[in-house]
């Protein structure tokens, strides 16, 4: 078969039947990347839970996407100081550190403030008949949620929040162009100035946001370093706003094209919280994540050798059809307690976010279905991201 290219840009659109061929004929798949390429769930799952065989390795992995001189671009100085390149010791000790500031209380406390900016923001559509769903409530609405819940203010937003999303392309492990990685070098240095004087603010007067818990946050008398603090405060701004907003138009298109679905939905809100780890699994926005092989490794039968770099398909393993029946159907009756759709990772690194994100989902969808139950897709101007790992929609245009 053809070798896999998981920068060929018809993926981004929809990668299904290309993993399905994949799965059945060459589960672990040189790729043209020189990356094995896994779309089985068991093989997927493996690599996200063997922490010690399958590792970040940042440094090796950044060069080889962006070449020998990644040192010097003055993202990879941040970007490498994050809980979710870390490997091992250093991430277990991140990890502390960084689940103690993200909190149960916290997540309840902010359901009422995502209530309002999700009215807001659907109040706004409505007065103007209609709206682009993408620019206008996917982006700016994880964004102000996990911006409030780091206690940035309002009126900063619309600014910061321009420069967070510039360094959404930084979170993909595919190369960048040269504009792409000017712009997340410039913003990076952005974001860090303004988080490095809001931790000077709160090292003076402690608040009870996220971001002061960061400052705060102690384990056996550690604690983050400035340089850790910031950059993981960048992270959380970033990975906390991009998967979401390409969950969530994901979803509404999902629902558009299964309108059945999305009656159930409208007459049963309560169905909501479950339907959306379905609507994730039949449609994921982070499809992939990628690891170095640290040491002799076999998927199903078939040996990786130590330092290979492996492309492990999220996207790809929840439809695989060893675990799901019919997985390229949308079943509400599913039963995912049985097997974890991946959507969410695995292992050391799941996703510290992934209550806050599943909360954002049902705060969206039972505004938008309950209080704006006539809106309409208009399906002929939608179109996808070019980005085939971050997978979402870059406009979804609605009226009323
Ligand atoms: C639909 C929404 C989301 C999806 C699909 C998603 C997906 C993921 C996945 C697959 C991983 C593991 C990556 C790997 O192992 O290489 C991850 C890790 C992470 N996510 Fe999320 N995420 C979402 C929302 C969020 C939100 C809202 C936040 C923060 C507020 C967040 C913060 C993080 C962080 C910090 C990590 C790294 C954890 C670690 O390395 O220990 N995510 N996410």
């Amino acid at each position: 078969m053809e070798p896999f290219n998981p920068l060929n840009p018809e993926l981004a659109v929809n990668p299904y039947p290309a993993y399905a061929d994949l799965r059945e004929n060459d589960p672990v798949h040189l790729s043209a990347m020189g990356a094995y390429v896994l779309t089985r769930y068991d093989d997927v799952r493996q690599m996200l839970n063997d922490g010690a065989t399958f590792q970040h390795q940042y440094v090796a992995q950044q060069k080889l996407r962006t070449g020998a001189h990644v040192e010097d671009e003055p993202y990879f100085d941040y970007f490498r100081r994050m809980i979710f390149v870390s490997d091992g010791d250093a991430h277990h000790r991140l990890r502390k550190l960084v689940a103690k500031a993200f909190t149960p209380r916290q997540l309840t406390e902010l359901r009422q403030k995502a209530e309002q900016i999700a009215g807001e923001l659907f109040a706004e559509g409505a007065k103007q008949g209609g709206m682009d769903f993408v620019s206008e409530f996917a982006l700016p609405f994880p964004l102000r949620v996990i911006g409030s819940m780091l206690g940035i203010p309002d009126s900063d937003h619309a600014e910061i929040g321009s420069h967070a999303t510039a360094l959404n392309p930084v979170l993909e492990f595919l190369p960048m162009s040269p504009e792409v990685l000017a712009q997340a070098n410039e913003s990076v240095e952005i974001l860090a100035d303004y988080f490095l004087q809001m931790a000077e603010a709160r090292r003076r007067s402690p608040t009870d946001d996220l971001f002061s818990a960061l400052v705060h946050a102690t384990e056996d008398g550690d604690t983050l370093s400035n340089e850790e603090l910031i950059a993981n405060a960048i992270l959380l701004y970033v990975a906390g706003h991009e998967t979401t907003a390409g969950g969530t138009s994901l979803a509404l298109f999902t629902l558009h094209n299964h309108p059945q679905h999305m009656n159930a939905l409208r007459d049963d809100p309560e169905m909501i919280p479950a339907a959306i780890d379905e609507l994730l699994r039949y449609d994921t926005p982070g499809q992939g994540t990628a690891r170095v092989v640290m040491q002799q490794a076999t998927f199903g039968g078939h040996v990786v050798e130590p330092g290979s770099f492996v492309l492990g398909y999220i996207g790809a393993a929840n439809r695989d059809p060893a675990v799901y029946g019919n997985p390229c159907e949308l079943d509400f009756q599913r039963d995912l307690a049985r097997t974890r759709p991946l959507t969410f990772g695995g292992g050391g690194h799941m996703c510290v976010g992934r209550n806050l994100a599943r909360q954002e989902f049902e705060v969206a969808f039972t505004t938008l279905l309950m209080e704006h139950p006539s809106i309409k897709v208009k399906e002929d101007q939608c179109r996808f991201r070019d980005t085939p790992l971050m997978r979402g929609l870059k406009s979804l245009p609605i009226e009323w």
